[in-house]
């Protein structure tokens, strides 16, 4: 029999907080981590590693869990939790290419992703169909005015971007499409006016806050239908989260943005000089904070803010410039850097390594962050399914959560 959710939110609660030592560190933070005294095999076998092997286990977390797997307890049960089933399309077998000139200007992948999102949007009972349907965040409106042309219903995207809308409503007029963008701050009060009026809300990767304050409105206004793919869970204010759920309340893991933003940094979608740039920065990073510690006398990470990337372009010694001045720190322009650089692309490597231990956790704790939500729409009288729009390599944020009022409710 399926786990419920409840059920499974609890089991993956327990199993994080067991294992929080692994993931919890940072290794930026905490050059040499607990986990590596305590398990020296797993460490041995972590540098054993090439960097190719490295790369094959940042790629594929399959094969990443059965190799950790024996240092890890209780992870091949543990998988079966956050193992989430692909929705069943809505759509059926109707025939939509004569609306495919809507993809023109689209990127390829986003395409891709709506198209497939749209398709497990459920259908609704025709008194809701009358409602515009609500788009949350919608950009420039793409997902909506596909869903206006294959459901053949009216759309009101909200999205506080005044270019967005305007190039939308463009879009809009050119393709005929019942699809209106209108500018809305979703965090404003007024959003929850839009919300009251509408039946069927849907959200494709609004971030942290912006689809939390979805859940809440839609909960407090018994919204009839939702379907949403959450993203970016660290875009939020207060460092701290708080579940949404009673069950989610009772187990609180008390995760911060920085584990919050673990869970989202794979990068399946990044390019060969994306990455190497990361890369850069990193490793720059990490030689700035070895420096750092010299300097200051004191053994203690100092995080810098966010760097102009036109940096990365730069010599290593203009980047320990920059970085030593935002934090007042004084730095001769006669002293030799090199060895620092040096530094830091070593302990890159040795980063990448004590990472791929907390990478294992990322779906984990996302599953675990998602459940709250779903839970939370269930204590609020929803039935709740959740699965997977698309495959993980066309965007690893591919859980979609489809939530209809039960009739008790309305
Ligand atoms: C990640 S994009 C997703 C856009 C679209 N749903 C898609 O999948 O292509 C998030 C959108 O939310 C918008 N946004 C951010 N904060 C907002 C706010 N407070 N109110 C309304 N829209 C906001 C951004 O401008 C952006 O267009």
């Amino acid at each position: 029999m399926p786990m419920d959710h409840a059920h499974r939110l609890c089991r993956l609660g327990g199993f994080l907080a067991e294992h929080r030592a692994f993931w919890q560190p940072s290794a930026f933070v905490d050059p040499e981590l607990d986990w590596q005294r305590t398990q020296p095999a797993l460490w041995h076998y972590l540098q054993s590693l090439t960097d190719a092997d490295v790369a094959s286990l940042e790629a594929d977390p399959e094969l990443l869990a059965t190799q950790l797997s024996p240092w890890i307890d209780g992870l091949d049960s543990a998988l079966a939790w956050i193992s989430v089933p692909r929705l069943d399309s809505a759509q059926g077998q109707t025939d939509t290419s004569h609306h495919d000139r809507l993809s023109t200007g689209v990127p390829g992948r986003k395409w891709q992703q709506i198209r497939s999102f749209a398709a497990r949007v459920p259908s609704t009972p025709q008194d809701i169909h009358k409602a515009p349907l609500l788009e949350w965040c919608a950009g420039k409106g793409h997902l909506g005015r596909w869903l206006a042309a294959i459901r053949d219903q009216k759309v009101v995207g909200l999205e506080w971007d005044k270019a967005l809308c305007e190039a939308g409503n463009q879009l809009s007029v050119q393709h005929r499409m019942a699809c209106h963008l209108a500018f809305q701050d979703v965090l404003a009060p007024e959003a929850a006016d839009w919300i009251a009026r509408s039946g069927q809300v849907v959200a494709l990767h609004a971030c942290g806050e912006l689809h939390e304050r979805l859940l809440v409105l839609a909960c407090s206004q018994g919204t009839p239908s939702l379907s949403l793919s959450p993203c970016c869970y660290h875009r939020r204010s207060g460092d701290l989260y708080r579940p949404y759920s009673i069950v989610g309340r009772e187990r609180d893991l008390g995760l911060t943005r920085r584990e919050l933003r673990l869970c989202v940094q794979e990068t399946v979608t990044a390019g060969r000089r994306v990455r190497r740039l990361r890369d850069i920065e990193v490793a720059w990073r990490l030689g700035f904070d070895a420096l750092q510690r010299e300097l200051r006398e004191q053994d203690e990470y100092l995080p810098l803010p966010s760097l102009p990337k036109v940096l990365l372009s730069g010599a290593f010694d203009t980047f320990c410039h920059w970085a030593a001045q935002c934090k007042g720190l004084g730095l001769s322009q006669q002293l030799d850097l090199s060895g620092y650089e040096a530094r830091g692309w070593q302990r890159l490597q040795a980063l990448r390594r004590q990472e791929l231990v907390a990478h294992l956790f990322r779906r984990f704790i996302e599953l675990w962050v998602v459940l709250d939500r779903v839970c939370y729409l269930q204590e609020a009288g929803y039935q709740v399914e959740l699965g997977t729009f698309c495959d993980r390599l066309l965007t690893p944020r591919n859980l979609m959560i489809n939530a209809r009022l039960g009739s008790g409710r309305r």
